[in-house]
């Protein structure tokens, strides 16, 4: 029954220690191994095997432009590598990375010398309260830091994006214009899609209305001549160049008739639009010893359960699945 717990010693056991993570953002020499390498990832998680064979697969078919997201991207041990593998397959010509930014002084070297050639960094204020409110954490320094060295590492350009939230952070859409002309940054405004609360606020800002305010400030062009990249965004620029400007209007002017991609998370699911639910399940195939015909099948299989549309605006308030499951 209830007897107490006694050890061989009479020694009476009343106390028990809950570990509940076994991971520590330091690494003491009197506490890890020193063979320590970093932390067992979740088995779920594909390998760097699994994500090549899967690319390689998308590469075979068509698919020439990969980004690599999160989550965090950077916080992937070894990403570098993995970047590395990536960038030397066969028509894979466009490897990109999106990131909070706060480790690229880590990182920004080897990244570019792993051949990712774009980069896209969050940032959606530069008003220390305000990103410390959105991000969680005093943030801002670790991202300008970030960002120094990306421009360091030779990055150009680099997209800055900003997700225009009402009451939040819209006021300060020409402020950060223009912290990006001078830096020489392509600012990027997003309309928040219904992914999650922020809890920050509800609803999005329509960019229609910024974006007349800042053609009046900076005499903006519509930017056409350009490759800008792989993306929704529309782009402005300035008459003299030295200012770029794209627009992510998912909401208020959706661009789903030039869909061209597919989103795989970290645990190999992939899904076919960022605002429905249409996926297909890799890891078990990959882990089944699948042929490489098996998995083209499926991949094709999968394209064909793509939709036509996000539906963000016809159901705003259903929430298919966090943003961080894909990383935007
Ligand atoms: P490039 O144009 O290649 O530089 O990249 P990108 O703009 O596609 O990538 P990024 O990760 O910087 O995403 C910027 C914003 O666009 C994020 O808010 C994404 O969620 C959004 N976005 C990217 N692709 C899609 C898409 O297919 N559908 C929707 N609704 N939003 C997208
Ligand atoms: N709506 C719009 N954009 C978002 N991002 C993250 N969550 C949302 C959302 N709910 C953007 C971030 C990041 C990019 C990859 O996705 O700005 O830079």
């Amino acid at each position: 029954g209830n007897t107490p717990l006694i050890d061989r010693f009479g020694r009476r056991i009343e106390y028990l220690r809950l570990s509940v993570t076994d991971r520590c953002d330091m690494k003491c020499t009197y506490c890890l191994p020193k063979s320590f390498k970093g932390y067992q990832e979740p088995k779920d998680w594909l390998t760097f095997d699994e994500i090549e064979r899967v690319v390689g697969a998308f590469a075979k078919l068509g698919t020439s432009r990969v980004r690599l997201t999160g989550g965090e991207p950077l916080l992937r041990r070894n990403l570098p590598d993995l970047a590395a593998r990536l960038s030397a397959l066969p028509g894979i010509t466009d490897l990109s990375l999106s990131t909070n930014g706060s480790r690229l002084p880590e990182f920004a070297t080897a990244l570019r010398a792993a051949g990712v050639r774009r980069l896209n960094v969050s940032l959606d204020s530069l008003d220390r309260e305000c990103v410390t409110q959105i991000t969680g954490r005093d943030s801002i320094d670790d991202v300008m830091a970030g960002l120094d060295a990306a421009q360091e590492a030779g990055f150009s350009p680099i997209k800055l994006n900003m997700v225009v939230m009402p009451g939040v952070n819209a006021h300060e859409v020409e402020a950060m214009a223009k912290f990006c002309m001078d830096r020489g940054f392509i600012l990027r405004l997003i309309e928040t899609m219904p992914m999650g609360s922020t809890g920050l606020g509800s609803g999005y800002t329509p960019l229609g209305p910024i974006l007349d305010q800042l053609r009046d400030k900076f005499d903006l062009i519509p930017e056409i001549n350009k490759e800008m990249g792989g993306g929704p965004a529309r782009y402005w620029r300035t008459q003299d160049g030295r200012g770029q400007i794209g627009l992510i209007t998912p909401i208020s002017q959706h661009f789903c008739e030039t869909c061209n991609r597919v989103r795989l998370s970290v645990s190999g699911t992939l899904y076919m639009c960022l605002g429905q639910e249409e996926k297909v399940e890799l890891r078990p195939l990959l882990r089944d010893g699948c042929s490489d015909e098996d998995l083209v099948q499926i991949l094709r299989q999968g394209i064909e359960l793509k939709p036509e549309k996000h539906e963000f605006r016809e159901a705003p308030t259903k929430i298919i699945r966090f943003m961080s499951q894909t990383g935007g």
